[in-house]
């Protein structure tokens, strides 16, 4: 038993030096600001990032602080107005039209409002990102069953959007954004909507299919307990930049500035 116990934690950091290695997205001086009448914003500025592959990376701070707008960069959804974002080696801000399209396809992504379609039940919800790869009907019904499964929710398949809980609909988020077996899952906010105890079961599944699918999970909340959960790493961004980055462990014990302080203690 006690052998047991030592083990288990020592494995676990050598996986996570391997992939430590490896690095998945790498954001170089990236800044990107918006213009709202006559004042500027500058919502991300110069910020320089390494996510390791395979890592589930947490991004933490304030409202206003700018993690949206730096997961909408690393995402590809918007150009950064200055910097670079490479996955691997391969500079990605950059791609345009089917590159563009084809490097997005390989990123899943899910939202505190969910964003599923209203006007499609469960299965078609999963179904949609196969449909517009043109994937063939009878691989879309195996692949959607797969899906089901993974994320517990195979009584539902049927079930409209307005007869599922949040959890449910979040489970139903994760199973579309998996849907073409992405190698990175983006999360914004995915759990601040639910309550304590279904924020503990999402999580719990993030966990789970990071752990069974390998992938890269890229976390960004404003709650400190989240990262706790699941994260490894963690950077804390304040007004823009990032301030502070570092093992969960390591911020958590001794945290260097007021802001990774003001969000661990209050
Ligand atoms: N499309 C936009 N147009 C104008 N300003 C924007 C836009 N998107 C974000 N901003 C501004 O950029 C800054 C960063 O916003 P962002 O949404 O990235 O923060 P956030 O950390 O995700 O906040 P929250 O925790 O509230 O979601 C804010 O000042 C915001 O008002
Ligand atoms: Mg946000």
């Amino acid at each position: 038993m006690i052998y047991k116990v030592i083990e288990v934690p020592a494995v676990l950091r050598y996986g996570f030096l391997i992939q430590m290695e490896r690095k998945m997205i790498v954001l170089k001086g990236v800044s990107k600001r918006y213009f709202a009448g006559f004042a500027a914003v500058s919502a991300v500025e110069k910020v320089d990032l390494t996510i390791p592959s395979g890592s589930i990376f947490g991004i933490i701070g304030r409202s206003g602080a700018g993690k949206s707008t730096l997961l909408r960069v690393m995402s590809l959804l918007e150009a950064p107005d200055s910097g670079e974002v490479f996955y691997g080696d391969e500079r990605v801000d950059i791609l345009q039209g089917n590159e563009l399209l084809q490097r997005r396809r390989r990123m899943g992504m899910i939202f505190q409002n969910f964003n599923l379609l209203g006007s499609r039940n469960v299965t078609g919800n999963i179904a949609y990102p196969l449909e517009i790869a043109g994937v063939t009907k009878k691989q879309i019904h195996e692949r959607v069953d797969e899906l089901l499964e993974l994320v517990d929710i195979r009584d539902k398949r049927r079930a409209r959007l307005r007869e599922l809980s949040g959890g449910q609909k979040q489970r139903v988020a994760i199973a579309r954004a998996l849907a073409a077996k992405p190698e990175v899952l983006f999360c914004d906010e995915a759990t601040s909507a639910l309550d304590p105890q279904t924020t503990r079961s999402i999580l719990a599944l993030i966990r789970d299919l990071h752990g069974k699918l390998g992938l890269t999970v890229v976390l960004i909340t404003h709650q400190m307990e989240v990262i706790r959960a699941v994260c490894q790493e963690v950077a804390v961004m304040e007004a823009g930049r990032i301030v502070e980055t570092g093992s969960v462990e390591a911020v958590f014990e001794a945290p260097q500035t007021t802001a990774a302080k003001e969000m661990i203690h209050g």
